[in-house]
């Protein structure tokens, strides 16, 4: 089975199909870049499949359930997760802070006022191991707005590890990032690949082709090509559609 078994899934804004009858199988295994060139419909499809909108047609299928038009919150709870293309934290809460108010929020007492002190503690133990693991922990005590672009998008990347998902979906975690942020970041979804499966949309094609073991190319909302790198690289129609100006 599949991880995801996506048929005919369409999402139109006016006259725009966004979203343009995209079927696609996803395997479990190995790191899936999604590309195509802006306006292609790749947050589109993230919106999608995390139930931030409803779809005009077809189907999402997730590890055989089919979660077609759910609720993000209901969609978090059968394991998927996102980080976004343009971040949103509580700019004047601590790096930790921001990480706690995500774990409390998915353990659900976000609504008690008074955490007792075993449940606060468990929170901070599981941020903490969250920050740890995304390299954040020496700026835990730092304001989120007092950090850098770069750490701010590990931050997001960290946001939705809270909800314990088994699939992370990012899209562009790398936009606007030197180099070293780049290459810092690189090194982060390796890692997570190993215990959660990734999507990821992303426009720095030595990034992509560097670390993903399949390649979505979308293209005016609608499926242009599903290989392995190496085949995506030589597929012609890809090619004269948006690889040209960017591989050489
Ligand atoms: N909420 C919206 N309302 C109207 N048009 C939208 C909306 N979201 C996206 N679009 C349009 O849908 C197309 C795909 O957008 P998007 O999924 O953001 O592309 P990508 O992430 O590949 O750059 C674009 O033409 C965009 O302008
Ligand atoms: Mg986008």
């Amino acid at each position: 089975m599949s991880l995801f078994s996506i048929q005919g899934l369409t999402k139109r804004f006016g006259s725009l199909a966004a979203t343009n009858g995209v079927s696609v199988e996803i395997e479990r295994e190995g790191i899936l870049s999604i590309i195509g060139p802006n306006g292609a419909g790749k947050t589109t499809f993230f919106n999608l499949v995390t139930g931030l909108l409803k779809p005009d047609a077809g189907k999402i299928i997730y590890q055989g359930k089919d979660i077609t038009g759910q609720k993000p919150y209901e969609i978090i709870r059968h394991g998927l997760s996102r980080s976004f293309q343009v971040v949103s934290l509580f700019e004047e809460l601590s790096v930790l802070d921001n990480v706690r108010v995500g774990v409390q929020r998915n353990l659900g007492f976000m609504n008690r006022l008074f955490l007792n002190y075993r449940r606060a503690a468990e929170v901070t133990e599981r941020a903490m191991e969250i920050l740890d693991l995304i390299g954040l922990a020496d700026q835990a005590d730092q304001p989120a707005a007092a950090i850098p672009h770069g750490d701010r998008k590990i931050l997001d990347l960290g946001l939705a590890l809270t909800t314990k998902p088994q699939s992370l979906l990012l899209d562009e975690p790398m936009a606007g990032l030197s180099k070293a942020e780049r290459t810092r970041i690189t090194q982060l979804i390796k890692e997570l690949s190993l215990t959660h499966k990734i999507i990821v949309v992303e426009h720095d094609m030595d990034v992509v082709f560097g670390i993903s073991d399949f390649i979505l190319v979308l293209h005016h909302g609608s499926v242009l090509a599903l290989g392995e790198p190496k085949d995506i690289a030589a597929n012609e129609e890809v090619q004269s559609a948006y690889l040209g100006l960017e591989v050489h």
